[in-house]
């Protein structure tokens, strides 16, 4: 999509011009054009609310085919976040489809808040609503329609422009998650999920990134990670991407990400409804890759770090199993409970690399990892885990920041015995609450004082809300890619 400026919306020649509304006619008195549109209001055809549409017919007072006011909701303090989002669900099955509107204007004469944060938004919301996964079907009419140009019309244009590059990058490498999670796992495996993050990094100048093989992986004595690994005909990959935009010697930031692209639950095998989905295991890898993409991309002025070990839950003569004992990279044994707690295993191998290699300020590791997640807090909350107050604030905050939502759970020392083994140092279940047993195993991998994070995505990964980050059908979110650029920004 191509982004352009106008001063005055009414004169722009566009298929259509949207006129952002607030809820009770707020702010129409702004556009020239506004007396025209106000009796809309008093005979009460449109309100304002946070997602409708009014298409008007076309009127001499704009220069545009078509005109459709698009609500925002009650005025709030971000108007920039307000529009976002309306645009998004204009962009997703809004009339763009219908009308297959090529050349989209938006009217900002009524928004006021800071330009830079219209120009993100609207970068954001208009290319994630107009996100659709069709690149697998063969046949060009099920391939969805796209608009391609978007005029940003009556604002500051030099700091809308600086807004919409930001929001350009942070929405195409969520969109690259969302792509990577949508793919089915014949296509992205862990081979193609390396080679998908290296072909990224040489896009990005400075984005170094590096593959440990199998036998590098073996020489680091990753034995959690190697035992889930057993049972897959593909070799394991660890992939870590390295961004030096900070300061000399700073101490980087560090994200680890589940990838685990396809989850069969190993021996002990999940049942045909609760493996379907299992492609999208590698959603905490696919986050992990793509905001190193954006931050490199971005240039962000801050050293930070991608760790994603990458392999399949499968079954063969290899595999491991139920009971089998494995020695982690920290030296710890871990018995195996069950063998679909694979996550885990490859999650705890991957920080103790990643604290040993980098001694990162703050660890934070995101995985699509508990079906309690899914209980607990359904497709649209993010389950925050955190041994620093600090770090748990700065990414609530930096979710707040982009609309992904986040809910901190607790990390009971008394349930932390559960994952205790008879003839080990540990198991890998450790029973209810099933997401915070397994936030405590990770914690067993975490050095004395490292401050570090855990996320637990495994409803957000993929899921059919109605939010504009969230395509409307089964699909990949790309969360929480914008929110680790936030929080990469902004963490000190
Ligand atoms: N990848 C799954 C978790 C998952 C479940 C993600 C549903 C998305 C939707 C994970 O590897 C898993 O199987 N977890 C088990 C752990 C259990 C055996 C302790 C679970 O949550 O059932
Ligand atoms: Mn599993
Ligand atoms: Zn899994």
């Amino acid at each position: 999509m191509q982004f352009s400026y106008a001063d005055n919306s009414a004169t722009v020649k566009a298929d259509a011009l949207l006129v952002p509304v607030f809820e009770g006619g707020k702010g129409l008195k702004e556009y020239a054009y506004g007396d025209k549109l106000a009796k809309l209001f008093s005979k009460g055809d449109f309100e304002g609310k946070a997602g409708s549409t009014l298409m008007l017919h076309k009127s001499d007072a704009v220069a545009a085919d078509r005109v459709f006011l698009l609500g925002l909701g009650k005025k709030d303090k971000d108007g920039a976040s307000q529009l976002g989002e309306a645009l998004a669900g204009f962009f997703r099955n809004g009339a763009i489809h219908s009308y297959k509107l090529k050349h989209v204007a938006v009217a900002l004469e009524a928004v006021h808040d800071d330009a830079q944060a219209i120009g993100r938004w609207c970068a954001e919301g208009a290319l994630l609503g107009d996100y659709h996964f069709d690149v697998l079907f063969s046949k060009k009419d099920k391939k969805k329609h796209h608009a391609s140009k978007l005029t940003l019309a009556g604002g500051k244009a030099a700091e809308l422009k600086k807004g919409v590059a930001y929001g350009e990058v942070t929405a195409e490498y969520t969109a690259h998650a969302r792509d990577l999670v949508n793919e089915p796992s014949n296509r992205i495996n862990p081979a193609t999920l390396a080679k998908f993050a290296q072909d990224m990094a040489k896009k990005v100048p400075g984005l170094k990134c590096t593959i440990l093989h199998k036998a590098e992986i073996e020489k680091l004595k990753m034995g959690a990670f190697l035992g889930v690994n057993a049972g897959s005909d593909i070799p394991a990959h660890l992939i870590v991407l390295e961004w030096k935009g900070g300061k000399q010697g700073e101490k980087p930031i560090a994200y680890v990400g589940k990838g685990l692209c396809f989850d069969s639950g190993g021996y002990d095998i999940k049942p045909a409804a609760g493996m379907l989905g299992m492609k999208m295991d590698m959603g905490g890898g696919a986050a992990t890759i793509c905001a190193l993409g954006a931050i490199g991309k971005l240039k962000l002025k801050v050293n930070a770090v991608g760790v994603v070990p990458a392999t399949e839950n499968l079954i063969n003569g290899k595999a491991y199993h139920p009971g089998s004992v494995l020695t982690s990279m920290s030296g710890q044994t871990i018995e195996i409970g069950n063998t679909d707690a694979e996550g885990r295993l490859i999650l705890c191998d991957a920080l103790t690399y990643t604290q040993q290699k980098f001694k990162p300020r703050v660890v934070v590791d995101m995985a699509t990892l508990t079906g309690a997640q899914v209980v607990a807090l359904g497709g649209k909350v993010v389950g925050l885990m955190s041994n620093d107050d600090k770090v748990a604030k700065g990414l609530e905050s930096a979710f707040k920041a982009v609309h992904e939502e986040v809910w901190r759970l607790p990390l009971p020392e008394f349930y932390d015995k559960q994952l205790d083994s008879t003839i080990a140092d540990m198991q890998n279940i450790g029973g209810n609450p099933g997401t915070v047993t397994a936030g405590l195993f990770l914690q067993r991998f975490i050095d004395k004082g490292q401050k570090w994070a855990h996320l637990d995505i495994a409803g957000p990964a993929m899921n059919d809300g109605d939010g504009w980050r969230l395509w409307s059908k089964k699909s990949a979110t790309g969360a929480p890619v914008r929110s680790l650029v936030e929080f990469a920004e902004n963490y000190k």
